[in-house]
């Protein structure tokens, strides 16, 4: 079931959802060649408890971390380790945060100094398809109108977009009804009513879709080993528009 939120809803989940923007950007001041996923892990575990919240995502179904960190073709859920950032590779950071009996929910992928042309614009083109999805958007779309318009920008500009996962509605779970698939047909889903919250995060890759589930159980990795970027914001669903609650 998809239940809007009440005023009062909305106003606790301000405050987690704060928390992941700024966590998010002191983690992109931060973040450099040498570093290790982990280290990674450690700023925004560091962060989100300091700010008196909880990292959601450290415990969840037996998740051993505070954040996601994901490198090149790792697509997401790569779970923080001894792997040694370098030049040229892209990282997604995906972290909640979870205070005020509510979670906010924030994804960015980083370049580490110069990147390939390619995954320049396959980040690029991330962000670009989180941005043309809530053009727009507001109380009555139809939900898969989102992933119309994210498939619709990746593929137009020769990406891929990863299937297996989705967005989803988010409040006092990290994952709450509906499922926000990142491809669909125009029109089509039911429609959005004010003060529904959501978490829209396109997934695209620079080759084939298809995604394999490392023997740990959560990393998720593209088959082909070309790479994958990811962007992600909490989004409040108005009347007259969106507010992005995690930017
Ligand atoms: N932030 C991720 C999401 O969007 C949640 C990852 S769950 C974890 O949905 F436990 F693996 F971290
Ligand atoms: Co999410």
């Amino acid at each position: 079931m998809i239940r809007p939120k009440t005023e009062a809803e909305i106003a606790l989940m301000r405050e987690p959802c704060a928390i992941v923007r700024d966590c998010l950007a002191f983690v992109g001041e931060r973040v450099k060649a040498g570093m290790t996923t982990k280290e990674v892990d450690e700023l925004v575990y560091s962060f989100i408890t300091a700010s008196g919240a909880e990292p959601s995502c450290l415990g969840y179904y037996g998740y051993p971390a505070s954040a996601c960190v994901s490198v090149n073709e790792v697509v997401v859920h790569g779970i923080p380790d001894d792997r040694v950032l370098e030049e040229g590779d892209i990282v997604s950071v995906d972290l909640c945060a979870y205070k005020n009996g509510f979670h906010g929910d924030g994804a960015r992928t980083f370049r580490i100094g110069k990147v390939s042309e390619e995954k320049d614009k396959l980040v690029r083109v991330a962000e670009e398809c989180f941005f043309r999805a809530i053009d727009g958007l507001k109380a009555g779309t139809p939900l898969y109108d989102i992933g119309y318009r994210v498939q619709k920008h990746a593929e137009s500009n020769g990406f891929s977009v990863i299937r297996s996962y989705t967005g989803h509605g988010i409040g006092r779970e990290m994952h709450e009804d509906p499922a926000v698939p990142n491809v669909g047909r125009a029109g089509t889903g039911p429609r959005l009513e004010a003060n529904t919250v959501l978490c829209i995060e396109p997934m695209i890759a620079a080759g084939g879709w298809r995604v394999g589930i490392a023997a740990d159980g959560w990393t998720a990795y593209t088959l082909d080993g070309k790479s994958a970027a990811h962007y992600e914001n909490t989004v409040l669903i108005r009347e007259d528009g969106v507010e992005i609650l995690t930017l």
